[in-house]
């Protein structure tokens, strides 16, 4: 039986970067991708539910978890094809933050704004991170999955993973697809993305004027650690709540009360407003009850100051949308996954 290993009753307090100390009917860690068919016939696995986790730092879960956690420990990055513009086979296990910095030693440009995001590279497609004006999946060639219904290898394009802020089809489809590698292509070199508030300030204070991508990536990760909570330090899943799109009219009804809001006009014509705003501005930044709480440096996350549990957690995240709702009128939703 290789390639896989079962434990059952299986803790996932340090398979979560919340901190959550849930439990798993059954934690199933594969090494092995083309092991997965093998490991999803076997009964127990097949006559429950199924999830699948990378690093856990976009799950919250509310309770154990009576079914299969499928825990994606493969590991292995090829260079199909170089030139102007490399392929590259990632597999679903990597660490992303290890990924992006591989490619940055290389000399390919593209994830640069990225960096230091947490996470597995199979869980990147999944909710289509972004960062610092950069989504991944401007990057991505195709995803490799196991189509649980079809029972076969899928690749998908770009286009067939349907992606849009923050999500893809991966969410909703949630239980067909078991992302196993993910194929970029990476160009050498690109126009920097410098635009997003506070990058060129940044480089500046670096004393950059010709930056290259590594300098972005320092940049970014100056940003970010001056900014974000870091999991190691304190549990948390990064932002908690997603930047709500909304119709005009209610973008400019909230606009006309409070001048100050913090929003975007997308191409649609939408608004995109400042989750973190309306959350700092219903006063809930740095605000807890017991040990669940919302950070006082970052208002869009979620943190566990230490014996929350996840039923706490996802009490507290669910009175800041009712807050917000109240204030202005807007539904904050959750960016990570809730079990
Ligand atoms: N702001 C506040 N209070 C705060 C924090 C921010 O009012 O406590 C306001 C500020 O006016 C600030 C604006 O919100 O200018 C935007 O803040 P920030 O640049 O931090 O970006 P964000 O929209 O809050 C998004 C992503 C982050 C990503 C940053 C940087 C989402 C849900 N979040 O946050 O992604 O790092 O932009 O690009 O889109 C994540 O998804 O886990 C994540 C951390």
């Amino acid at each position: 039986m290789g390639g896989y290993t079962l434990i059952e009753s299986a803790p996932l307090g340090t398979r979560n970067t919340l901190r959550v100390n849930a439990r798993a009917r059954l934690l199933a860690e594969i090494r092995d991708a083309s092991k997965l068919p093998e490991l999803l016939a076997f009964p127990a696995v097949s006559q429950g539910k199924l999830l699948v986790l990378g690093e856990g730092s976009n799950m919250l879960f509310t309770g154990d978890f009576d079914g299969t956690v499928l825990a994606m420990a493969t590991h292995g990055v090829q260079v199909e094809q170089d030139g102007d513009v490399a392929r590259i086979a990632v597999a679903a296990g990597e660490r992303w933050d290890d990924f992006v910095r591989w490619t940055l030693g290389r000399g390919f440009a593209g994830l640069e704004n990225l960096i230091l995001i947490p996470g597995t590279v199979g869980a990147a497609p999944i909710q289509n991170i972004g960062a610092y004006g950069t989504e991944v999946a401007e990057f991505i060639e195709s995803v490799e999955a196991w189509d649980t219904q079809e029972q076969r290898v899928a690749i998908l394009d770009r286009a067939a993973c349907a992606f849009a802020y923050r999500d893809s089809v991966f969410k909703h489809e949630p239980d067909r697809y078991i992302v196993t590698a993910v194929r970029f292509a990476l160009p050498r070199s690109r126009e920097l993305r410098l635009d997003y508030a506070g990058i060129r300030e940044e480089l500046a204070r670096m004393g950059v004027d010709k930056p290259a991508p590594f300098h972005v990536a320092e940049a970014v990760v100056h940003l970010r650690t001056k900014k974000l909570p870091d999991p190691a330090v304190i549990g948390n899943a990064g932002s908690f709540f997603k930047n709500p799109i909304v119709e005009a009219s209610l973008g400019e009804a909230v606009k006309r009360e409070h001048p100050e809001l913090v929003s975007w006009v997308g191409a649609d014509g939408r608004w995109k407003l400042s989750a973190a705003w309306l959350i700092e501005q219903s006063g809930f930044k740095g605000e807890r009850d017991g040990d669940a709480g919302i950070s006082n440096r970052h208002a869009l996350v979620l943190v566990n100051h230490g014996r929350a549990t996840g039923a706490d957690l996802w009490s507290f995240a669910q009175r800041v949308i009712e807050g917000v709702h109240e204030k202005f009128g807007v539904v904050l939703e959750p960016e990570p996954i809730v079990v």
